[in-house]
């Protein structure tokens, strides 16, 4: 319905990113965001009143243009990102470039030419962090980093944002039930089982409460962990 809040959710053509988009559509209208343009209209056509947004973030003259046909804004969730994981030794230049040109660099970029819609709509910008931009551990250096830097960006643009009513959210997932987890199992070469895992519905839920929080109410950061199996 027109007068919905209109909402982008880049990384929306699978895992937490679609997820994000079905639990959003009941309230807003969507911009789903990602590469692969058939898997964002098969979304689209599930969902009542959404378009794809097709850019690949990391690539600045793609996102400049995608960005000038966006006339309002409400809310911006950033669930796009990469995760090339490896030890120190074994991680070049190349895995720490690759995993800050996703989780930050294109996270900065994308939020800051949409800051004046943003601004207007005294809006609301949701970042899907990790457990990993919290405590970092062996084997995941360049992917923590690249959250740390994602948090210190929210917390920076919370504070500097706070005078023209913007919310940002950080949410911090435990491992998800996706194909970026599956593809994290295979490097580490473990079973897989989704039971494990978080569904991406429940991370999708979490970021539902901080988006229709009440006007009053600033849910900054939101930690999810599977629940232990018993
Ligand atoms: N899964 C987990 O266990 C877990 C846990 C904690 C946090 N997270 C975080 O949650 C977010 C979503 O992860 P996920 O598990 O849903 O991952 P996923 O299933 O691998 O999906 C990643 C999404 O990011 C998009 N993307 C990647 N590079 C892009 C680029 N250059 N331009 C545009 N879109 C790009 C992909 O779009 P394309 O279709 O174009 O490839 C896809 O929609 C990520 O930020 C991740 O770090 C995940």
């Amino acid at each position: 319905m027109a007068d919905q809040p209109l909402a982008l959710v880049t990384g929306a053509s699978r895992g937490i990113g679609a997820a994000v988009a079905h639990a959003l559509a009941p309230t807003h209208r969507l911009l789903l965001g990602g590469r692969d343009e058939s898997a964002l209209a098969e979304l689209a056509g599930e969902l009542p009143d959404a378009s794809p947004w097709v850019v690949d973030l990391t690539d600045p003259a793609a996102v400049e243009a995608a960005v000038a046909g966006i006339g309002g804004l409400d809310v911006l969730v950033h669930s796009a990102g990469v995760a090339r994981l490896g030890t120190i030794e074994d991680s070049p230049a190349d895995v720490w470039r690759d995993n800050f040109e996703v989780n930050v660099v294109a996270v900065v970029e994308l939020t800051r030419l949409l800051l004046p819609v943003l601004r207007a709509a005294h809006g609301h910008v949701v970042l899907i962090n990790s457990g990993q931009g919290l405590a970092a551990r062996e084997g995941w250096g360049a992917y923590a980093a690249s959250k740390f830097g994602l948090r210190a960006f929210a917390d920076v643009l919370r504070a500097e944002e706070a005078a023209n009513g913007l919310r940002v959210t950080s949410v911090f997932p435990g491992r998800t039930d996706t194909e970026m987890q599956q593809a994290v199992v295979a490097g580490e070469g473990g079973d897989y089982d989704p039971e494990k895992y978080l569904r991406p519905d429940s991370v999708a839920a979490g970021v539902r409460t901080a988006v229709l929080a009440s006007p009053d109410a600033h849910l900054t950061e939101l930690t999810l962990r599977p629940r232990p199996v018993r």
